[in-house]
């Protein structure tokens, strides 16, 4: 993707590869559309029914299936490559000694397609985990295969919280470009939305635990004074915070309480991620559990794409002088920055007992 070619074309292409419900594809169109290009999506694809449903009723468009069954070549030409591939790979990848040997795993099927189509940038998102599993060596096997496929690559891992949203969901990010130029990366430094700005009112019963369940909590943790959501760890141990634990597919399903007594509703699981409102749900409330667990920070998404455009094409017209993170939050709507707390301050505050 030259300038060259970017500007004539006015208009960048990309791939959604384990498309999900589309957090990808919200954060490019976004970052894409403040940069004067047209998005396209030239090709999608997701095994899961249900996020094929709800990926269409979104975008128009029905993602293709099973990657390892769709040959290279017949994926289009693109300018950049997205893909929040699923953590599979972990176990066997480790050993393995290059390209070729990374077959059977589906980290595989994005590197065929970067050696066949050659598109001039990528974004990979995953688990932490990936940083340190097999004591590096995993992550160094991925690192070695990018390079030798031509790209220079780096990798970071961020936490939603430091991007706006009141989910601590700490993620790696790998960014690669054919060009060799600088790869710069986002700050982080937004202040976090506070539950309020995410939170429906006039919930339905439905979402409210058992009797049973909330005084099983009761006896664990006292009710307190500022709206929090209350995580249950795997020891059973309770905490209450002014932000989110992260979401997560296969979680129980009380293991995000709301003040103790209530799950979370879709649109808020949403939220918590940062899609929009425009977002339509169309699953399930058990399929659209799953799909936001699964799904990807869309803020953070939008600052490590915003970063990668500035590394490909410099900054955008916005405004010269603002760093991207800070970019971002000006296309925002304002009303959801109004209760402004420092991220760092609103981690530590302990939330205080209620003395109702
Ligand atoms: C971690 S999720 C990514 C979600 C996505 N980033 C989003 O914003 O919703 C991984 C996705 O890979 C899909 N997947 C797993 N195996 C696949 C395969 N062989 N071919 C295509 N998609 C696959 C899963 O259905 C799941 O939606």
């Amino acid at each position: 993707m030259t300038t060259t070619s970017y500007q004539s074309r006015n208009q960048v292409r990309f791939i959604d590869l384990f498309c999900g419900i589309g957090g990808f594809r919200h954060a490019i169109t976004h970052v894409a559309r403040s940069y004067g290009l047209e998005p396209t999506c030239v090709f999608s694809s997701d095994i899961d029914k249900a996020c094929q449903e709800a990926y269409s009723s979104n975008f128009g468009e029905i993602p293709h299936g099973d990657i390892t069954k769709i040959k290279e070549d017949d994926v289009p030409a693109h300018d950049v490559l997205l893909a929040g591939f699923p953590c599979q790979p972990f176990s066997i990848i480790g050993q393995m000694r290059g390209f070729e040997d990374t077959r059977g795993t589906l980290f595989f099927d994005i590197a065929r397609i970067l050696s066949e189509k050659k598109p001039a940038a990528f974004v990979l998102e995953n688990v932490k985990l990936l940083a340190g599993h097999d004591k590096g060596q995993t992550l160094l096997k991925i690192m070695q295969t990018l390079a030798d496929l031509g790209y220079k690559a780096e990798y970071k891992v961020f936490n939603a919280l430091d991007f706006g949203l009141p989910q601590k969901r700490e993620r790696i990010w790998i960014v690669g470009m054919r060009a060799d130029k600088p790869i710069h990366w986002p700050e982080g430094a937004l202040p976090m939305k506070p539950l309020s700005a995410v939170l429906e009112k006039n919930v339905p019963s439905k979402f409210y635990a058992s009797e049973h369940i909330r005084n099983k909590r009761l006896s664990r943790m006292k009710p307190t004074k500022e709206t929090t959501i209350w995580h249950e760890n795997k020891a059973g141990n309770i905490s209450a915070l002014p932000y989110s634990c992260a979401l997560r597919a296969g979680a129980s399903y009380n293991y995000l309480l709301v003040n103790g007594e209530r799950r979370l509703t879709p649109r808020e699981m949403l939220r918590l991620q940062g899609f929009p409102d425009s977002h339509k749900i169309v699953s399930s409330d058990s399929q659209t559990r799953k799909q936001a667990g699964n799904s990807l920070p869309v803020n953070v998404a939008k600052a490590v794409i915003a970063s990668l455009f500035e590394s490909l094409f410099g900054v955008p017209t916005v405004d010269e002088n603002l760093a991207c993170d800070k970019q971002l939050s000006l296309l925002e709507p304002k009303s959801i920055y109004n209760e402004r707390t420092e991220t760092k301050k609103r981690r530590k505050i302990q939330a205080s007992v209620s003395t109702k």
